[in-house]
């Protein structure tokens, strides 16, 4: 297996999707074998880029002649489900897709369905909980090598909840291995409460199935100690989502960037930041997304857990969901799973029908990789 090369497919080579074939040309043991690319100037473009000659406008037509082992689905959120599924049904190894993967819960049930009912390993895609710290850490977490977990909280849940709020609720359900079994929320503001899309700033709490309750904030929270610095400018950002997770003596805190650890107090009482080595990893380049590719290329081969799974945005997505129905009922303690697979939350347009349809075009020149 070492020596063989997994033939990977991109289905939808946006601006993601770009990511993912500079990503998977990268690595020593994948080849891109097709490009599903509905824009045919850009399908163009990116055979060129990533010297692919087969080229098909979608899925279903490239499946006819190419079964690649992987196949990412880098579509518009719209045309996620009807490219899993017709991976799943033509025989993929694995099928990856990204966030948010559908608007209503039954579509996201059948993509998941899908998969699991064929074997068909079904990963999720370009998620934050898939940096190699945070996986470390919450495999740390999971040990108890700090103690028992005793509380947490999420700074900044993102206005569009099922985008950058199925951040956070994925990340959280990393940290405390299991899952939200109930919500309640606050939105904010009003005008943003009674609609079916994913805009709402959120505040309220997560009861996890563990038992410990999680508050959210629409907003930051002070992080007193360290607080969320930029790596790179040194800046506090103000604007970054951040979790801290706690046990008796010891606080992990994760703002997007490296997770820091804190154990014990000082004499003053303030907590000691431990200097803690990660593990080091490959192709850093690509940032997380290079942990989310990894994982999946690691589960065809060995069966090992999914950094990100398409059940773990399933399950993010309906949280965000059971978010917006507890403001709209007023505040309602919603209890998860949802009964009704009908609910339906609308990403925003950009995601949603993608960036051709809703005024955002990348040119010939981008696709080619010689422009951002
Ligand atoms: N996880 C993250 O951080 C993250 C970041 C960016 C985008 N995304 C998600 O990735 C998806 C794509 O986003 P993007 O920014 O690359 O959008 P994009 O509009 O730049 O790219 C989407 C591409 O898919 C193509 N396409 C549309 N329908 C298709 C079909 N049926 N078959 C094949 N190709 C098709 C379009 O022509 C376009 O080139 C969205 O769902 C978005 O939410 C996630």
């Amino acid at each position: 297996m070492k020596n063989k090369k997994h033939k990977v497919a991109i289905i939808g080579c946006g601006r993601l999707g770009q990511q993912y074939g500079m990503a998977y040309s990268t690595f020593p043991d994948t080849e891109i074998v097709a490009i599903a690319e509905f824009n045919p100037e850009r399908r163009k473009a990116v055979g060129q880029r990533f010297g692919v000659n087969a080229l098909y406008p979608d899925a279903e037509s490239m499946l006819k002649e190419i079964v690649p082992d992987i196949a990412a689905v880098v579509t518009p959120t719209k045309w996620m489900k009807e490219s899993v599924i017709a991976c799943a049904e033509a025989g993929v190894k694995g099928v990856s897709t990204d966030k948010p993967l559908a608007a209503t819960l039954s579509d996201a049930d059948e993509m998941v369905e899908a998969c699991e009912s064929r074997g068909v390993i079904f990963a999720g895609g370009n998620l934050a909980r898939t940096h190699n710290h945070v996986q470390e850490a919450a495999q740390w977490l999971k040990q108890g090598k700090f103690g028992k977990i005793k509380g947490a909280v999420i700074a900044n849940m993102g206005e569009r909840i099922s985008g950058g709020g199925v951040q956070s609720i994925s990340a959280i359900r990393l940290f405390m291995n299991g899952d939200v079994k109930e919500v309640i929320c606050w939105g904010n503001p009003a005008e943003t409460i009674d609609t079916n899309d994913d805009l709402m700033g959120s505040s309220g709490i997560f009861i996890m199935d563990n038992g410990i309750t999680v508050p959210f904030y629409e907003g930051n929270i002070v992080a007193s100690t360290n607080p969320r610095t930029d790596l790179n400018t040194g800046q506090i950002n103000q604007q970054k989502m951040g979790i801290d997770v706690w046990t008796d003596d010891s606080l992990l805190r994760w703002f997007w960037d490296d997770v820091k650890i804190f154990k014990g107090f000082d004499e003053t009482g303030k907590r000691k930041k431990l200097d803690i080595k990660f593990t080091d990893w490959k192709w850093k380049e690509y940032g997380y997304l290079t942990s989310t590719m990894r994982s999946l290329i690691n589960a065809i081969e060995t069966g090992s857990e999914l950094a990100i799974s398409g059940h773990d945005l399933r399950q993010a997505l309906e949280v965000a969901i059971a978010m917006k129905l507890s403001a709209q009922l007023g505040n309602v303690p919603v209890t998860l799973p949802l009964s009704d697979r009908s609910h339906t939350m609308i990403p925003a347009d950009g995601r949603w029908l993608g960036k051709d349809l809703t005024g955002m075009p990348q040119t010939y020149e981008e696709a080619l990789g010689l422009t951002e």
